[in-house]
């Protein structure tokens, strides 16, 4: 089964074809990061806009490079949610079209599910069950993941998400939007030692996270040097990215060493955005392999949002016979734990 896979949730557009027998065919990504720039952040009808603009050309450029056709695509898989909404509806409603035209079924997706599993697109994918770490830019959560739409919440976040964490401290530093990478390559000359930032809710009980009082500890510490010396020193941001960098990567790998041991699974895969963050590939494969356990990620690429993912997910489902009728709508909110299992 040929599926061709597409992603609007946010401020990235992305297409793929998958195909169940022969894997990952081609895939191509847009990005917005650019025009979002300028503003610190995505403003969301900037996005869904953009998304009109890019999406069909991206499909045809995919099909192109694959010298394949429109004829043989079997069926369209799209993120349906979670997202902003009006760039969902772009992705949603273009490939509910597409494929009413071409006369294939369409199937809607759950964007974190795609996450999740595109660990799966790389040559020694995990195996089923797991525990799933889920960090982008909207979500934290640590899932036992049996099977597909088996999904079971271990914890998550009770405030911000990782991502948007490293998107705020970024911020408070003028680094560009977003902000995960950059506090990644600057905290590369940072001074070990000079901050010590908390690891918070590390000695409660529990899998859950807490990235808000890290915010409020980072913005205490640059308004503390601001205050002193009027303006941040290319040294400082680089010291005070270490600091937040380890203080994040430390309380995710703790997080994720006792959800192993409470489970009593040795595998873990991690996923989203963040989790093209090497400083917490290395904690993470240090630290459970103490405990036995191992690490799965996708290549950096399809660590953040990619049509890649949505294809492959898709694909699994549309050949359990799954799909969408006509009237399908993109969802802003949707817990994972929702999804039906195949
Ligand atoms: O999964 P994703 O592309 O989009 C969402 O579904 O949210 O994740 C984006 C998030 C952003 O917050 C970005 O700063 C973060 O992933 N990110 C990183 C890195 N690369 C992306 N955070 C830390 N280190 C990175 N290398
Ligand atoms: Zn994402």
């Amino acid at each position: 089964m040929l599926v061709l896979g597409i992603e609007t949730s946010c401020d990235e557009t992305g297409v793929a074809l998958y195909c169940s027998q022969r894997g990952l065919i081609a895939d191509a990504l847009y990005s917005q990061i650019d025009m979002h720039n300028e503003y610190g952040g995505v403003v969301p009808e900037l996005a869904s806009r953009d998304h009109v603009k890019k999406l069909l050309p991206l499909i045809q450029a995919v099909l192109d490079e694959a010298a394949l056709t429109s004829e043989d695509v079997d069926a369209v898989a799209f993120t349906k949610g979670p997202g902003l909404v009006g760039a969902l509806m772009v992705g949603t409603m273009t490939a509910r079209a597409i494929a009413f035209a071409w006369g294939v079924p369409a199937l809607g997706v759950h964007h974190m599910e795609g996450h999740l599993l595109a660990p799966m697109l790389e040559e020694q994918p995990p195996e089923f069950p797991f525990v799933a770490l889920l960090v982008s830019g909207g979500h934290t959560q640590l899932v036992q993941v049996d099977g597909i739409g088996q999904y079971q919440l271990l914890g998550e976040s009770l405030d911000d998400a990782a991502g948007e964490a490293f998107d705020k401290a970024a911020k408070m530093m003028n680094l560009p939007y977003p902000g995960g990478p950059h506090i990644a390559r600057i905290a590369k000359q940072g001074t070990e030692g000079r901050f010590k930032f908390p690891r918070p809710m590390v000695d409660r009980p529990g899998l859950d996270f807490s990235f808000s009082g890290l915010k409020t500890y980072t913005l205490n510490t640059v308004l503390g040097i601001e205050k002193a010396q009027e303006q941040l020193s290319d040294q400082d941001k680089a010291d005070i990215a270490f600091a937040f960098q380890e203080a994040v990567v430390d309380t995710l790998a703790i997080k994720c060493r006792r959800a192993l041991e409470q489970t009593g699974l040795k595998q873990l895969v991690m996923a989203g955005g963040v989790s093209a963050n090497v400083r917490l590939r290395e904690k993470l494969e240090q630290s459970l392999a103490k405990v036995g356990g191992k690490v799965f990620y996708a290549r950096p690429e399809f660590c953040t949002d990619n049509g890649a993912m949505i294809a492959y997910a898709g694909c699994q489902r549309l050949k359990a016979g799954q799909c969408d009728d006509l009237a399908v709508k993109p969802v802003a909110r949707w817990p994972l734990t929702e999804l039906p299992s195949i």
